[in-house]
């Protein structure tokens, strides 16, 4: 067993379903069990031209691709993008939400992660599409940019946050007024959800190391309220989406790909994505989660 599963293994069960605070070394490590693969698994796993690794949006008879792109267009529209301006993406995956919204809207965007693996992919992506976009090995609590941003987004990154008012607080600071934060995630449909502690529960919550849970909606915009935002605009997204995602895409390339996912990894880790995935499945048809895109505005 490698030190970081010791790591995991030894997570105190009282802690296994709850926010908690790492210090930040640790819950870099721990992020780094999940996300810290080669970029060749996630790539394979996710698809389409932007490797986007949260719910698409799907039209009728669309494509990942279109369905990734629709997503991102939805962003642009609640960011209100326009040519020129300096956005921020927090938590970049490897580089195909900051590379599609840079070279559509013609804007300058930095992006920020704590996995050293799609730092050079998210880089080199952008040099392809030749787009003004550069991308930091960074944990939002380190991050010190130098200028200030029109707009900052995420997507399904925020259910890692601990701190979420402290993480809004930041974003207030490294906004121009007037600027907007825009986040999607998943929200619990009731309070009783947080406490996911059934052996799926737990399995999903051991594939991301014990790094986080989710937030009822409410929540996080009394978090964004407190740190001085004003709430501006939602999107609701039909978990239909999600299942989609999963089961037409996600579960498939996995299948497909199976013994060039499982050199890239291991056997163990294969088994236990599969089966966290098809956990995620779930406690959708258990109407644990719905989604949304939330809009907030910095004033002065
Ligand atoms: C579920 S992935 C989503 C990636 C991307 N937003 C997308 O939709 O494809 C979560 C991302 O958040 C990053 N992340 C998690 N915690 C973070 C933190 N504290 N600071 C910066 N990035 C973080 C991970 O490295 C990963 O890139």
């Amino acid at each position: 067993m490698s030190a970081v599963e010791k790591l995991i293994q030894a997570t105190p069960t009282k802690r296994r379903n709850l926010y908690q605070k790492y210090d930040i070394e640790e819950e870099i490590v721990r992020l780094a069990y999940h996300y810290n693969v080669p970029c060749e698994f996630f790539l394979i796993v996710t698809g389409g031209q932007w490797n986007t690794y949260s719910c698409s949006i799907f039209g009728a008879n669309e494509n990942m691709t279109q369905a990734q792109e629709r997503k991102l267009d939805e962003f642009a529209r609640m960011m209100k993008l326009k040519p020129g301006m300096r956005i921020l993406d927090v938590g970049c995956g490897w580089g195909g939400p900051l590379t599609y919204l840079c070279k559509k809207y013609s804007c300058i965007g930095e992006g920020i992660t704590v996995t050293h693996a799609q730092i050079p992919y998210a880089q080199n992506r952008a040099f392809n599409y030749e787009v003004n976009a550069r991308f930091h090995l960074s944990h939002w609590e380190t991050f010190k940019p130098k200028e200030r941003f029109d707009a900052i987004f995420t997507d399904e990154v925020v259910v890692h946050f601990q701190d979420l008012q402290g993480f809004f607080k930041r974003c207030h600071s490294w906004l121009k007024p007037g600027g907007r934060v825009v986040n999607k995630e998943l929200h619990l449909t009731e309070k009783k959800f947080a406490d996911w502690s059934d052996p799926l529960g737990v399995h999903v919550n051991k594939v991301y190391g014990f790094t986080g849970n989710y937030r009822l909606l409410e929540d996080e915009v009394a978090c964004a309220k407190s740190a001085g935002f004003e709430f501006v605009d939602r999107l609701d997204i039909d978990m239909k989406h999600y299942t989609h995602t999963v089961q037409k895409y996600w579960l498939r390339n996995l299948k497909l790909n199976r013994e060039r996912l499982i050199k890239l990894t291991s056997e163990k880790h294969f088994n236990d994505f599969h089966k966290y995935l098809r956990c995620t499945l779930v406690s959708f048809r258990k109407n644990v989660f719905n989604q949304h895109i939330l809009a907030f505005k910095k004033y002065s």
